[in-house]
């Protein structure tokens, strides 16, 4: 693994800044100011033909890229660069209306009519067609052209399609699968009111007419969404890649979007890029945001081990979908920003450039407001950001190798949305492990965010909270770090069912009982108000003190091999195990069988921090809600201190000699940070 990658494309040493682009939507008078306002925005970077295709091909067969020839040369002449997207994500009428079949069929039955956008049928012999053609049309007229810097394909993938094509590619897919029936009524437990299939005919994708209550059912169609998602992505591709094979290719993501298990998309993609819409200044602290976001980064940091990565969209001051549209207050553009930079993104990018005149987005945030020219807010705070970025070039390629990891599993998160049990509300996957991850973010902890199926190596710490399914493989993994001396933490609700959401028989948790040296017998489901005291053992090792409060999952365990740490201090469960260590080999595995306070997480986490001597961004005290990230190439450090309150704070350097790469100018120790204020610090 490279300590410092190269840029995204060679051709831009830089870090891209820019936005959608629709000069199409635009009469051709003022893309020169376009470009005057680009350079003024310090922006280089945009994001052209993403809902183009009306334009591109307006009637059969017939194709003009007259208007992209002119915009792309003016771009190059400008110095700037294209991320030229495919058009799938919105198509033409003519082509809905004489190719119905492209229209996606909802899962009730009804073809959609043709309208909106992001709701093609991915199977369509027409669309992969008609896609794979005007693909292959820009590939060949503009993969050479000097502007051209990365394949944007199509636009935020998502949603499922039920259509009869649709539904053959899936009995297609299970049958590759599982083989025969036998196998695949067994995965699905179809006996379980006599919902056993007799002939591959009879299967349906899952739907609320019809199956909804068999879990493997429902798993493998979610798993078929994603395949059938990367099977069309693949298509739209090829052609790309066979006429211009040096330019990189991306999709854009949406975070921890439920619907595509994106680990299955990142190794056939270039670059990862994801769309980012933060609602700041809303009901929830900042600082809390911050850190939710942080995880998401880092998540897109990790989906290709550590590779810097896009920050495709975000907007310059607000969105238009939100609740309550709320303005970025000042500094928060540039801290927004930089955040994304500081957990690996080597760009900024917005939706858009231009502000809409019509449409559903005429009052989302913009670079180029209505009013047409330089002299606002908003414009200001992205050229503040240009500048910035501007002085960051020696971060450009630039990783974190983290010693700690987070497991936060797609499959895992679809099996336990599914499941009926042990609590209808709040059984909560994603809160948790971010729960668990605000420990190390406020700590300044460096983390990876993975998926069950990722190498261990290199980790010291591996955090797993409710590793409900264990697909084949994992425990011994898992067992194979503990033993060369990881530390792995899991939590209650580990280790429940396989990989077609069928229970482990023989005492949970399953093929972790022999790793973490206990047995799970039942489980606990709290009222919201009702609390379940946790007392440490004295002499724990991880010097816990004090009670701590249980709330809604308490795992009733017992203790086979695994040392004890702490105990349940009320119920009828009091005095059994809450908290366990077993040692195997040179590691150990830790089961916290209860949702604990936040008061429990953070010592239990300063623990691990003091004991493993996990990486640390800086060595510094940091006050609440003010996080510390780190880039660095292996040897030198980028350092980002950023302050996430409403209001000033102090931050102690304990004696470190920093540069703001920003200001230029050593900084002080104690520093002072302004509200929602970014330093980006490197040795002095
Ligand atoms: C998504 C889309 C953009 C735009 C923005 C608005 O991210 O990709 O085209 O609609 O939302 O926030
Ligand atoms: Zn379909």
């Amino acid at each position: 693994m490279p300590d410092r990658y190269p840029p995204i494309n060679p051709k831009c040493p830089h870090f891209l800044h820019g936005g959608d682009y629709n000069p199409d939507q635009w009469p051709e008078e003022i893309w020169a100011e376009d470009m005057r306002l680009m350079k003024l925005a310090h922006c280089n970077a945009m994001t052209v033909g993403i809902f183009a295709w009306a334009r591109l091909e307006p009637a059969e067969g017939q194709f003009d890229f007259s208007w992209l020839d002119t915009i792309m040369d003016l771009l190059a002449e400008n110095d700037a660069y294209g991320v030229l997207a495919t058009p799938s994500a919105a198509r033409p009428a003519w082509m809905s209306h004489k190719y119905p079949e492209v229209l996606r069929v909802r899962s009730d039955g009804t073809r959609i009519r043709h309208g909106g956008r992001h709701n093609h049928c991915p199977s369509s012999p027409v669309y992969r067609e008609k896609t794979a053609l005007i693909n292959r049309k820009l590939a060949e007229r503009y993969g050479d052209h000097p502007a051209l810097l990365v394949w944007h394909i199509s636009n935020e993938y998502s949603g499922e399609c039920h259509c009869e094509l649709c539904r053959d590619a899936f009995r297609a897919w299970l049958m590759r699968k599982y083989e025969t029936l036998d196998a695949l009524n067994h995965a699905w437990w179809t006996a379980f009111w006599s919902h056993t299939f007799t002939d591959w005919s009879q299967v349906n994708p899952p739907g609320p007419l019809g199956q909804r209550h068999i879990h493997g059912l429902n798993l493998d169609w979610k798993r078929f969404t994603t395949d059938q998602c990367l099977d069309f992505m693949l298509a739209e591709i090829a052609p790309l890649r066979e006429v211009a094979p040096d330019v990189p290719v991306t999709t854009n993501m949406m975070g921890t979007y439920p619907g595509l298990n994106y680990w299955k998309l990142a190794p056939h993609l270039d670059v990862i890029s994801w769309d980012n819409y933060p609602q700041w200044h809303g009901p929830q602290p900042d600082a809390e945001l911050a850190c939710r976001i942080a995880f998401v980064h880092d998540i897109n940091r990790s989906l290709k081990g550590g590779k810097p990565f896009m920050l495709m969209e975000s907007t310059p001051s607000m969105t238009n979908w939100m609740a309550v549209a709320k303005l970025k207050r000042p500094g928060m553009h540039l801290l927004a920003s930089l955040q994304a930079v500081a957990h690996g993104s080597d760009t900024v990018q917005y939706f858009q450039w231009r502000k809409s005149r019509g449409g559903s987005e005429k009052f989302h945030g913009a670079v180029v407001d209505h009013l047409g020219t330089e002299g606002n807010r908003v414009f200001r705070d992205v050229a503040e950001l240009g500048v910035a970025l501007e002085k960051l070039d020696d971060v450009v390629g630039t990783t974190v190798r983290p010693d700690a990891a987070i497991i936060y599993d797609w499959e895992n998160s679809w099996a336990i949305n599914d499941a009926a049990g042990p609590r209808r509300e709040g059984k909560d996957y994603l809160p948790p492990c971010q729960r668990h991850y605000r420990e190390l973010w406020r700590r300044g902890i460096p983390c990876d965010v993975i998926d069950m199926d990722q190498p261990l190596d290199g980790y010291k710490l591996v955090v797993a909270p409710m590793l409900y399914m264990v697909r084949p493989g994992v425990a011994e993994r898992l067992t194979a770090f503990v033993e060369g001396g990881g530390t792995l933490v899991t939590t209650y609700w580990s280790g429940i069912v396989d990989e077609n959401d069928l229970c482990f028989l023989g005492g949970f948790p399953g093929p972790l009982r022999g790793l973490l040296g206990i047995w799970d017998e039942e489980i606990d489901a709290l009222y919201p108000d009702d609390r379940v005291h946790v007392s440490p053992e004295p002499g724990n090792g991880l010097r816990l003190k004090g009670f701590y409060e249980a709330r809604e999952l308490c795992a009733l365990i017992h203790a086979e091999t695994a040392q004890v740490l702490a105990t349940y201090g009320d119920d009828f469960y009091a005095g059994r195990p809450a908290l366990t260590a077993n040692r195997v080999g040179e590691g150990s595995a830790y089961y916290v069988a209860s949702r604990n306070d936040d008061r429990f997480l953070s010592d239990f986490y300063a623990a691990f921090a003091r004991v493993l001597g996990l990486l640390r961004a800086v060595d510094a005290s940091l006050p609440a809600g003010v996080s510390a990230a780190l880039r660095t190439d292996g040897e030198r450090r980028f350092v980002f201190l950023m302050n996430f309150n409403p209001q000033r704070v102090t931050v102690d350097l304990v004696g470190a000699a920093f540069t703001d790469l920003l200001t230029g100018e050593p900084v002080g120790d104690p520093i002072g940070l302004d509200a929602y204020a970014v330093m980006v610090l490197t040795d002095t």
